[in-house]
């Protein structure tokens, strides 16, 4: 039986406690299901600037190059708002993505039946949402050159970031949307801003040109401030979602709320040739971190990615995911899914133990 090595990390804020429940749910699934699994755990994010001075610390990126997959939590604190770039923890998680080339990131947004009455929207809307955003991640915006900070002629500051996306880049992302979307119902929405960036431009001839090689895919197109209405409108209409770095950040959160909570939405982040790293899309919720509040089931969602993606265990995956389900028919609801006085409220480690009974 060969041992999969996992590399886990557990972050800031709301981190530790939702990868203490996430670990003990796989370790109940890998003994059920018979893997051999090895955790490792390495500091990142905020924990690893405090121990050596750099949020993603030359031995925790070995590490995860060298596992079987990258499990993650959440980063980030305010305390560290007014550190340079540098020595932020955000800056780790951009350094991780891009060092492993994880140029695409999948976000699947699923209506859970039994939380249908959490969303914001009405039932009505958000009934039978199953959707995809598949996000460019190591590219846009979020690493354009140049960028940075000058003193403006005329005395005060300025300054700048730069979106850029070159034919290669958009043309990889779009492959990976074509391909998901012909195993399910062979729809790609594309999301720019073609009406007013020439990189929306080149965005656009581009997945145009690679939808020629995929005759049994509808393609469209929208501008990013439609989709936006769209996606609260009627999100039915959308089956995988294709956009750019930072539409897709934005984007994503809108969609989660669809489910509910963003408590709610898992993510994987892959590429030709490194581990995966399966995170939830949620923040480290530094408000709410220590307190037993958190919603563990986007991680323990992202868990379940991780299973089914990058070590093909497709029935721990389904367990997983099953177990989730009939926690919440049976009414066990964090305070962020809780809609109605029936419900039982519970913290993050009581919604993990009652996952595992149902394992
Ligand atoms: C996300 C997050 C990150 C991003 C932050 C923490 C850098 O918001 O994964 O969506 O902007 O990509
Ligand atoms: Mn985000």
């Amino acid at each position: 039986m060969a041992s999969h090595k996992i590399v886990l990390l557990s972050g800031d804020g709301i981190g530790p406690e939702i990868t203490r429940v996430t670990k003990e749910i796989l370790q109940v699934i890998t003994e059920k299901h018979k893997l051999s699994v090895a955790f490792v755990e390495k500091p990142f994010g905020g924990k690893a600037i405090e121990l050596s001075d750099t949020p993603l610390p030359e031995e925790t990126l070995q590490a995860c190059k060298n596992s079987d997959a990258i499990l993650l939590a959440a980063i980030g604190d305010p305390k560290y708002d007014d550190f340079p770039r540098e020595k932020r923890p955000e800056t780790g998680l951009l350094k991780l993505r891009s060092e492993l080339e994880l140029f695409s990131n999948i976000r699947p947004v699923k209506i859970r039946e039994a939380l249908i009455d959490s969303s914001s929207l009405k039932k009505e809307i958000v009934n039978n949402v199953d959707l995809i955003v598949v996000r460019e991640l190591t590219g846009g915006i979020y690493f354009g050159q140049p960028k940075g900070r000058i003193i403006s002629e005329e005395g005060g500051e300025r300054a700048f970031n730069t979106m850029t996306y070159s034919s290669d880049e958009i043309d990889r992302i779009s492959k990976i949307a074509f391909e998901l979307a012909r195993e399910r119902r062979q729809k790609v929405c594309s999301i720019d801003k073609a009406n007013v960036l020439d990189v929306s431009q080149l965005w656009r001839e581009r997945v145009n040109k690679i939808s020629d090689q995929y005759k049994n895919i509808a393609l469209s197109h929208q501008y990013v401030d439609n989709a936006a209405m769209q996606l609260i409108r009627e999100p039915r209409q959308f089956d995988v979602i294709l956009t750019s770095n930072l539409f897709g950040d934005i984007i994503s959160d809108e969609a989660a709320m669809l489910t509910g909570s963003i408590g709610m939405l898992p993510s994987a982040s892959l590429g030709l040739h490194n581990p995966g790293l399966f995170e939830p899309v949620h923040g480290s919720a530094p408000d709410i971190a220590g307190k037993d509040l958190a919603n563990p089931i986007a991680m323990i969602l992202s868990a379940a990615m991780m299973l089914r993606i990058a070590l093909k265990e497709t029935d721990a995956a389904k367990n997983i995911e099953n177990a989730i389900d009939k926690a919440l028919e049976k009414g066990f609801r964090t305070i962020d899914l809780k809609s109605d006085s029936s419900q039982k409220l519970c913290g993050c480690r009581e919604m993990g133990q009652r996952i595992i009974a149902e394992i």
